[in-house]
């Protein structure tokens, strides 16, 4: 692995243009649960995908409210790990440093990085489901059965994240395919690359050119196409990738 190491950093100290592409493998150290294992304790009994969905908030708006607040509380209750704090010092060594991540936490913008597109939304946003009035989330909401109402339109509030079956954000979108293109090496970091259109960026900025970099535990679609793959945890790979850049 230690070879492995040696190599990423080279080739990202010599990038100009990095796209890094997060998924919640990122955050798992801090405590966040991946997507898929998300359904731990009180919410096993419920299908994410059945829960982030216009079917299921229309079907029962209070539970898929309180869902989000739940996992809007966990969220605040965690803290960037050393994963998050090492793309944050990438980013300060790479001229041109394109953060895009699928996961809705703020554990990114918390350890210090600063251009981060959330393609799939933000969990700590809060939205008009009908309107898109952006809506200023108070205390005492958060404990409601229900979702708050819209001061514009009177339609139900929501959290401003990606819904199964909705489309993604346009102009965050428009600059993660751009980057992607035009991005000498591109970091993949704890996603398990499944997720259509957002799993198809990798290939887009090999097929560009770009050197691709995976950093996971499991073996993915995407640690199959990368040209290094970096088995482990990011917490524990990518500082280590960083110390080896700074002795470069
Ligand atoms: P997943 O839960 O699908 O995959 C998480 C990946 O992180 C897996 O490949 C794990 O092996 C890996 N992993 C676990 N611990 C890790 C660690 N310590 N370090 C690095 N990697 C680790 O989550 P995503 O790939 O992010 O979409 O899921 C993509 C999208 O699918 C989500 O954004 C969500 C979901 O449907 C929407 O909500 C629209």
């Amino acid at each position: 692995m230690q070879q492995l190491i040696l190599q990423a950093a080279t080739v990202l100290a010599q990038a100009q243009r990095v796209v890094c592409l997060t998924g919640a493998g990122v955050s798992a150290e801090s405590g966040v649960a991946t997507f898929r294992d998300a359904q731990t304790g009180l919410w096993s009994h419920f299908d994410a995908q059945q829960l982030a969905s216009q079917a299921g908030f229309a079907a029962n708006p209070g539970l898929v409210w309180r869902w989000y607040m739940d996992r809007l509380h966990t969220v605040e209750q965690t803290k960037p790990n050393p994963g998050h704090w090492a793309l944050a010092q990438l980013e300060q060594r790479v001229p041109v440093f394109t953060l895009v991540t699928q996961n809705v936490d703020n554990l990114h913008e918390r350890a210090g990085s600063r251009s981060v597109l959330h393609i799939h939304g933000r969990i700590t946003h809060m939205r008009c489901n009908r309107c898109g009035f952006a809506h200023p989330l108070e205390e005492a909401e958060r404990k409601q059965p229900l979702p708050p109402l819209c001061w514009q339109c009177g339609g139900y509030i929501r959290p401003d994240v990606v819904w199964f079956g909705e489309a993604l954000p346009g102009r965050i979108t428009d600059l993660a395919w751009r980057a992607a293109e035009r991005c000498d090496v591109m970091l993949v970091v704890g996603t398990s690359g499944v997720v259509y259109p957002v799993a198809q960026l990798p290939l887009l900025a090999q097929q560009r050119g770009a050197i691709i970099i995976d950093v996971n535990p499991d073996c993915t679609p995407i640690s199959e196409i990368a040209d290094l793959f970096l088995q482990g945890a990011s917490g524990t790979i990518l500082p280590q990738v960083v110390k080896a850049i700074e002795t470069k």
